[in-house]
């Protein structure tokens, strides 16, 4: 058996009374080197089935749930205790204008049309239309699109989502396709090179004690497997940004049938909402492997799909490629197994992002790479009082829809195509959709956001060189001080250890992934107990002294009142007349307003105040960051005074939740501008 281009991973099998030869190699068009079957439709009784004699699946029909996937002898990957229509589907989680209450609805198809069938490419649909008349279908028609080849282990699927004129405004909050895996089997995740391990089932979860946020749970001593008990599981210990999200799955390890991989590769993030710093969901205790198109996840209500009445919208979400692969049993040595197949997906995910955009797809609404077009130039930035060249190496550049500075952050209803710029600043950005754009760019250790004033229009074939541009980020005067780096996230700040009997081993150690332990806040009474923050300019430092939120202080009966932190510094002289200028940038706030007051506790009204802002759950869904925020703020020189000052920073909000408060993400004090 040879393989041309990549190793080979082969399992001989023995099935239904023929063999066939498995091979999950790093290239997929070495399997068309391959004798291969062609791709068959079946219909049966209330189904659909397609075989490539890898894998086989079955929908329900006209439904169009994945209610069967056979593949390496194993005759369904899914939860067969499940019911059918709970197994692998789409779902969209909706509700009209106005509505408090919110419908999930598992989109079931009323009509099924076979779309291509070639011996090598079957494409099949299930198109489900609105009925206003039903009161759980979203004002939206879908046409869900599943793609078997021939000769690779996997599926495609994408969906069309459109609405017509005439229609009642509404509002999805949730589009995703999700996939729940056979529980005896699936007990391993992989979500990157460092998050994955041997995972809690779903009756652990059910057994052990939820926590304060519903989602988390703490697992009891009766667990499935030995090491498990006292720890905490919460799905969002396992969310990462969109950017990230491409590859993530489960592995199947035991005795009863060969090692297998179930992985979901998302090769774009052009379909998903709010840009590249967006956090979703991945894979989680179920198990569950999860494609998140759009969700009001570490955002808030501002990305949802929200529709006006009438309001006429298509979008295509995906494709996605459902990729599955095995390896020959070697229990022994089920480390090197797991390493085996996990790299192999990533293999596979990279040979996704190198097709990209897929030539195979029929619907008109997904065009091929000769109907994108491209944007290039060189991002720089000026700022007159960083004397270093300002570094551009990494910066993020995108496009999205026309908009103001920043609003890619909230953006749903497009398409955004993002890339980092080169250590020199220069961006190629490939494979854009026909359509009008903005421009826009964050800069890592620089504030504020970018936006090229001028609109970018996209047609067929567009091939766009912008000269080099220049962003001058928002600056008045020197820097006086500064407390963390710019970089949209709190996590350079203060993140406690987590408490011994509420950690999540997976992140044990680990630096970067700390932040993702449930319970951190609660630590914030422990080291402030009558106090609250006091940060000295000079004297302390923000790593070890800021801490990571500025969350709600504990009174008792579950009440939560708003806390005032508190930054001390020193002038020696001040500039008056002059304008002083505070910049100030939060990474998330969760029903939270933040007023600033300089050197009076008690002025009123506050120097300035945010009011009421934010509901991206950031605290709470253990992210680090959510929705990011900044204001230039004056500072009048008659507030300040020559020796020691005040910065008080109140969250006046209180309530009946510990997730309610601000993270930070930089503060710099700027002195009047030398220049007049
Ligand atoms: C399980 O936990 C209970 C309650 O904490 C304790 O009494 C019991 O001894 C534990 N059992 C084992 C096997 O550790
Ligand atoms: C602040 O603390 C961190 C962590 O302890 C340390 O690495 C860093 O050097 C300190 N910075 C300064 C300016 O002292
Ligand atoms: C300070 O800012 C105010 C308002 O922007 C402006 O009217 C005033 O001239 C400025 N003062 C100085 C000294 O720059």
């Amino acid at each position: 058996m040879r393989n041309s281009g990549g190793w080979i991973l082969g399992t001989l099998l023995f099935l239904g009374g023929f063999f066939f030869v498995h091979v999950a190699a790093s290239s997929p068009r070495s399997h068309r080197q391959l004798a291969q079957d062609a791709v068959e439709i079946k219909m049966v009784k209330n189904g659909v089935v397609l075989d490539n004699k890898l894998v086989q699946l079955t929908f329900s029909n006209p439904g169009g749930d994945v209610i069967g996937i056979r593949y390496a002898g194993i005759d369904n990957l899914l939860a067969i205790n499940n019911k059918e229509g709970d197994r692998g589907y789409w779902d969209v989680v909706w509700n009209y204008p106005g509505e408090a209450k919110n419908t999930q609805y598992r989109l079931q198809g009323t009509q099924f049309k076979v779309i291509t069938e070639r011996p090598d490419q079957v494409e099949v649909s299930f198109i489900t239309t609105y009925n206003a008349n039903s009161g759980v279908t979203a004002p939206v028609n879908v046409d869900r699109r599943y793609i078997m080849q021939q000769g690779r282990s996997g599926f495609y699927t994408y969906a069309i989502f459109e609405r017509l004129e005439g229609w009642p405004g509404g509002d999805m909050e949730t589009v995703r396709v999700a996939y729940k895996l056979h529980q005896a089997k699936f007990r391993y995740m992989a979500l990157s090179d460092t998050r994955q391990r041997f995972m809690p089932t779903a009756d652990d979860r059910a057994r052990g004690r939820p926590l304060a946020f519903k989602e988390a749970v703490l697992l009891n001593n009766e667990t499935s497997s030995p090491g498990l008990e006292g720890e905490v599981d919460d799905k969002y210990q396992y969310s990462a940004e969109d950017k990230d999200i491409k590859v993530h799955g489960w592995i199947s390890i035991d005795d009863q049938s060969p090692p297998v991989g179930f992985w979901m590769i998302t090769p774009s993030d052009e379909f998903r909402i709010g840009g590249p710093f967006k956090q979703d969901l991945t894979s989680h205790v179920g198990p569950t492997s999860l494609t998140v198109f759009a969700a009001h996840h570490y955002v808030g209500k501002d990305v949802g799909l929200t529709f006006q009445e009438g309001e006429v919208w298509k979008k295509v979400f995906g494709p996605v490629f459902i990729y599955l692969n095995s390896a020959a049993r070697n229990t022994a040595d089920s480390p090197s197994t797991i390493r085996t197949l996990w790299n192999n997906a990533k293999d596979q995910m990279l040979e996704e992002v190198k097709s990209w955009p897929y030539n195979f797809i029929s619907s008109p609404d997904f065009p091929s790479s000769d109907q994108r077009g491209s944007v290039s130039g060189q991002l720089l930035v000026h700022d007159r009082y960083i004397e270093s060249l300002p570094r551009t190496s990494f910066a993020y550049v995108g496009l999205a829809a026309p908009g103001e500075v920043g609003s890619w952050q909230r953006e749903s209803k497009g398409y955004q195509f993002w890339t980092q710029t080169d250590e020199k600043g220069y961006f190629l950005i490939e494979n854009i959709r026909p359509g009008n754009y903005n421009l826009y760019a964050s800069v890592p250790g620089i504030v504020g956001d970018y936006k090229y004033e001028v609109d970018i229009t996209i047609e067929p074939g567009s091939k766009i060189q912008l000269a080099s541009i220049t962003y001058k980020p928002p600056r008045t005067g020197p820097t006086l001080w500064e407390i963390g780096i710019p970089d949209r996230t709190a996590a350079e700040f203060y993140i406690p250890d987590p408490y011994p009997t509420l950690t999540n081993k997976l992140y044990k150690g680990s630096r970067l992934d700390k932040f993702r332990q449930y319970g951190l806040w609660a630590r914030y009474y422990e080291r402030y107990p009558n106090n609250d923050l006091i940060y000295r300019v000079g004297a302390n430092n923000y790593t070890e002294d800021w801490f990571y939120a500025q969350v709600t202080r504990s009174v008792g009966n579950g009440r939560h009142v708003g806390t005032t932190w508190q930054i001390q510094f020193e002038l020696k002289n001040v500039v008056n007349p002059g304008n002083y200028t505070l910049q100030l940038a939060l990474a998330s706030a969760t029903y939270a307003e933040l007023q600033v007051r300089v050197n009076n506790l008690n002025a009123k009204p506050p120097l300035f105040s945010t009011g009421l802002i934010g509901d991206d759950n950031a605290i709470a869904r253990l992210g680090i960051h959510g929705l990011y925020r900044l204001w230039s703020i004056d500072v009048p020189s008659t507030l300040l005074r020559e020796g020691s000052n005040t910065i008080y920073l109140t969250q006046s909000r209180d309530g009946y939740s510990p997730f309610q408060g601000v993270m930070y993400d930089y503060i710099r004090l700027e002195g009047p501008s030398e220049k007049p």
